[in-house]
């Protein structure tokens, strides 16, 4: 079945030399915790030694955004090229990336099958704003995200691929999407994947919730059957990290 991925995205958060303090202080108990996928997606200067870090633990890396092309005359980008070898996984799409960085559908899906091409697995991360919410238009609007994101994609490589529900206005809020809410728009985002790529691609696509995840609701999300882990923000640059991903641990 699918295993389920708890993965740490610090934002713009710790130097280098505060994230090798922190991941010193935690990677152990981390490490312990074969369950679940455990990844942390700390800033890219920081991803070189963050690998030198983590190089023999089971916890895998993620970087927090790429461009889709390998190299150019992009200032201040980073490129898939020079993210493989390094880590493992990609945030591409993050709500922050579309609302303050001008990111599209389209970029987002070139970023998907750049990451995919260079063996990076994407965390690609959809979700509606408040006022969409208020709208009734969840449901319609990630369906349509999903699409776009994934154009392209040949079932085989879709399965690499890990979606993220990401409520705007649940991230960083301190109000989390209700759990039984949560599974109903990933259920949406599960069946948009069927009609896609076939139920069995759909039912192999990992799909995370996210949006202030913390140690009291984590569980909750956790017991639901389609939600296949977390894509945590504040609650990821705690010392109560690796207790978190521990709560994540549920028989559901
Ligand atoms: P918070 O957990 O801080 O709400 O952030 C969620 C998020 O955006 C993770 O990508």
């Amino acid at each position: 079945m699918r295993k389920p991925v708890i993965a740490g995205n610090w934002k713009m958060n710790l130097t280098v030399q505060e994230a090798i303090t922190f991941v010193n202080g935690i990677k152990d108990e981390l490490d312990a915790i074969h369950q679940v996928e455990r990844v942390i997606a700390p800033p890219h200067v920081a991803l070189t030694a963050m690998a030198d870090l983590l190089g023999g633990t089971g916890i895998g890396l993620a970087a927090q955004n790429m461009h889709y092309l390998d190299k150019g005359a992009f200032t201040g980008e980073v490129s898939p090229l020079m993210l493989k070898g390094l880590c493992q996984y990609v945030i591409v799409g993050h709500s922050e990336r579309r609302m303050y960085f001008g990111e599209t559908d389209q970029t987002v899906n070139q970023k998907v099958h750049a990451a995919l091409i260079h063996g990076l697995a994407p965390i690609m991360c959809v979700g509606e704003n408040l006022e969409q919410n208020e709208s009734r238009l969840t449901d319609s609007w990630v369906a349509g995200q999903v699409q776009a994101g994934l154009v392209g994609l040949s079932s085989t490589n879709a399965q690499r691929v890990i979606i993220a529900y990401e409520p705007v206005w649940a991230i960083g809020t301190g109000r989390a999407c209700d759990a039984i809410t949560a599974q109903h728009v990933i259920q949406v985002i599960r069946s948009t994947l069927s009609i896609l790529f076939g139920e069995q691609t759909a039912q192999v696509i990992r799909i995370q919730y996210g949006g202030s995840v913390d140690v009291n609701n984590i569980a909750g999300y956790m017991r639901q059957p389609d939600i296949d882990g977390a894509l945590v923000g504040g609650a990821s640059l705690k010392s109560t990290w690796p207790q978190l991903t521990r709560l994540a641990v549920v028989d559901s």
